[in-house]
């Protein structure tokens, strides 16, 4: 397990206006892109060289990452003029492959403590062409549903369906026999859920189940909420050791009588005035948030200003906004500049 895929391609519409400059992954975690997070964790494992399946906002993964040197890891970019699907991602991206042995492939938006090395274990010891790592949820309809037979093999995938046959579901980490890749047709958009793993369960694809923290973070709440279980040590990240946690503190600027609490992060710049309350939420550099305001299970952006007394609940709020004291928002409000 010497080369990744790592597919970063996707909208990231349901994180609207989070990122409406900056592509999901990038956005941060603890102060870390969620992407950092994830290629650390699979260096961790082995892996050397990663090829990321980019698209929409394409440059800016490689402003951020160059060439990988300072992660450590060799990082090529595989560019997707119009976004080709999970699949003609994974298509794309194979061309950039150069080594030997199964690929591991994972979606972008993902944090999960699972163990790498006995997930390909399992693919080793099955002899099957594609290993999935797969997480138990209450409600498996938002994703891909995927049941077992005794032996742990793959029987069907069937993507966010209405009635689930099982709580088993795709958490998004697969390894793949270099052969599958090369058997996806190139410049076609096909996804890998929808298409590919019906066809190839009839082959042999293996379950790797694991009970260990895991998130899908397509919503503001899942990134709030990923990025707290990661300060409050819930959530693992090797990416851990860069962050500072005093940062948190020393780079924002807190009134004495103001409260931080349940795991937020307040990025650089960051300035809370007294009497304010933040909860449970991720603040981005330059913003400040006035007297007496409560802020909760928010994601707020840069650069915005929070007045004196407004209250904020389970909120996702765009770089640049400006809320004035008195202003209402109601919970759930998404809101940009
Ligand atoms: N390069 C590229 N091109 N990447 C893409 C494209 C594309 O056209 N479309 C999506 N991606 C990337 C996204 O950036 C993301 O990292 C990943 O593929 C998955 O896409 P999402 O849009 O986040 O899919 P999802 O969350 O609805 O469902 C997927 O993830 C679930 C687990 O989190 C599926 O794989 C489900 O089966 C799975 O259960
Ligand atoms: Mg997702």
């Amino acid at each position: 397990m010497s080369e990744a895929i790592l597919l970063v391609g996707g909208q990231g519409t349901r994180l609207r206006p989070l990122t409406d400059s900056m592509p999901k992954p990038l956005l941060p975690l603890a102060g870390i892109a969620c992407t950092t997070h994830q290629l650390l964790k699979a260096k961790a494992a082995g892996v050397t060289r990663v090829v990321l399946a980019t698209s929409y906002l394409a440059d800016v993964f490689e402003a951020q990452y160059g060439a990988g040197e300072e992660l450590g890891l060799e990082l090529v970019y595989a560019v997707e003029k119009e976004p080709l699907g999970t699949g003609g991602a994974i298509a794309n991206a194979g061309q950039f492959l150069n080594g030997n042995g199964p690929v591991l492939i994972f979606n972008g938006d993902v944090i999960s403590n699972h163990s790498l090395e006995d997930q390909y274990r399992v693919h080793e010891e099955s002899g099957a062409i594609a290993t999935l790592h797969l997480t138990p949820v209450e409600d498996a309809r938002a994703y891909g549903c995927v049941p077992l037979d005794e032996k742990g093999r793959v029987t069907a995938f069937l993507e966010k369906m209405d009635n689930p046959v099982t709580n088993l579901i795709n958490a998004g980490c697969y390894l793949f026999d270099r052969s599958v890749i090369e058997g996806i047709g190139l410049n076609t958009v096909i996804s890998v859920e929808r298409e590919i793993f019906p066809e190839l369960v009839k082959r042999h694809v293996q379950g790797y189940i694991s009970n260990e923290y895991w998130i899908d973070l397509g919503t503001p709440e899942a990134f709030t909420r990923a990025s707290a279980d990661i300060i409050s040590g819930r959530a693992f990240s090797p990416a851990l050791g860069q962050l500072n946690l005093e940062f948190l503190a020393d780079g924002a600027d807190v009134a004495p009588g103001a409260a931080i609490t349940g795991g937020t992060f307040l990025d650089k710049g960051v300035k809370i005035d007294a009497g304010a309350l933040v909860h449970h939420s991720v603040v981005l550099a330059d913003t400040y948030v006035g007297e007496s305001a409560k802020v909760e299970n928010s994601f707020v952006g840069r650069g915005v200003r929070i007045g004196a007394g407004v209250r904020l609940k389970n909120v996702a709020i765009g770089d640049g906004v400006v809320l004035s004291e008195g202003v209402e928002v109601p919970e759930g409000a998404r809101i940009s500049a």
